[in-house]
Parts: C-alpha cells; sequence; structure tokens
C-alpha cells in the first residue's frame, strides 16, 4: 500500500490567509471545494474545456481544474465568493448579470463573473469583438449567450457610472 504524502498548503484567497493539508496531486478547484469549503468555485469539465472553474490567481484568470494547489502556495486567490464589493453588495459585474438575465442554471456563471471581472479591469470598455474574444473560454449550456454577452456591456456602463 502507497501511503500518501500531504503538504500544508496556504495562500490567501480572498483576502483571508488560508491553508489546509492536502496531497500534491490536489487540484486548486477542489482545494478550494472541498479542502476551503468554497463551493461557488463550480467544476464542469475537469480537463480545461469549460470554464466553469476560473478564479483569479494573482488577479489573472486561470483554470482552476489544471492548477495544483501547492503551486500557488503564497499567492492570491479571488474566487466567485470574493468578487463583492467591500460592503457587501453586488460588483457591477454581478449587478449586470442579475439585471441583463446573464445566466439560467448558473452553473457557468461563477467562471463567467471572475473572467469579466478581470476582462474589464484590463479593458473597461471592450468593443463588441473584444467581448466576444473575452468569454470565448467559458461555455455556457443554457443562456444562447446573448444575454451574457449584454451583462459585459452593462457591466462596463456601471463601472463606469453611466446609469
Ligand atoms: S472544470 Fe475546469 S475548465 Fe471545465
Ligand atoms: S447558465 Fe446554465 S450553463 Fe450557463
Amino acid at each position: 500500500m502507497t501511503i500518501e504524502r500531504t503538504h500544508d498548503i496556504a495562500m490567501t484567497v480572498n483576502g483571508v490567509h488560508r491553508s489546509a493539508t492536502a496531497p500534491a496531486r490536489r487540484l486548486l478547484s477542489d482545494f478550494l471545494r472541498h479542502d476551503l469549503g468554497l463551493t461557488g468555485t463550480h467544476v464542469g469539465c475537469e480537463h480545461g474545456v469549460c470554464g466553469c472553474c476560473t478564479v483569479l490567481l494573482d488577479g489573472e484568470p486561470v483554470r482552476s481544474c489544471l492548477t495544483l494547489a501547492v503551486t500557488v502556495a503564497g499567492r492570491e486567490i479571488t474566487t466567485v465568493e470574493g468578487l463583492a464589493e467591500p460592503d457587501g453588495g453586488l460588483s457591477p459585474v454581478q449587478r449586470a448579470f442579475q439585471e441583463c438575465h446573464g445566466l439560467q442554471c448558473g452553473f457557468c456563471t461563477p467562471g463567467f463573473l471572475c473572467t469579466v471581472t478581470a476582462l474589464l479591469r484590463d479593458n473597461p470598455r471592450p468593443t463588441h469583438e473584444e467581448v466576444l474574444e473575452g468569454i470565448s473560454g467559458n461555455l455556457c449550456r443554457c443562456t444562447g449567450y446573448q444575454n451574457i454577452i449584454k451583462s459585459v456591456h452593462r457591466a462596463a456602463e456601471l463601472k463606469a457610472g453611466d446609469r
């Protein structure tokens, strides 16, 4: 019988120092969901295709199902649970998805919210083509994307302070 070696893995998640003991092969998605109890990050395909598991690593979107937790020890992770405003209110991106009905079942939504948060930080007023490109790594089986695209443009307006 092989005894699996475990590691103490610590990182900052949503601004809070978090740690847990896990095997070296623990995926970041499983570490967040099972070891830290942050089940907002969803797991769909588990091989890097759907984008459901997207989180922000030092601000950049990554597939947490393709990332080993040990490899991001000491770094900053933001999950969907960390996107809200400091007062607990919805962020502009979250509000826009709510307002424009940018979701149906919601399974893909945490990944889209993380992706779009980074997209609009880097490009506050994306063109239609830039929105399509920006969300091209996230799959949605329900919405047909039209309301997601509207949500991204609406989020850009909200972030800019337009009504
Ligand atoms: S679950 Fe990670 S990309 Fe699909
Ligand atoms: S809202 Fe159901 S998969 Fe996108």
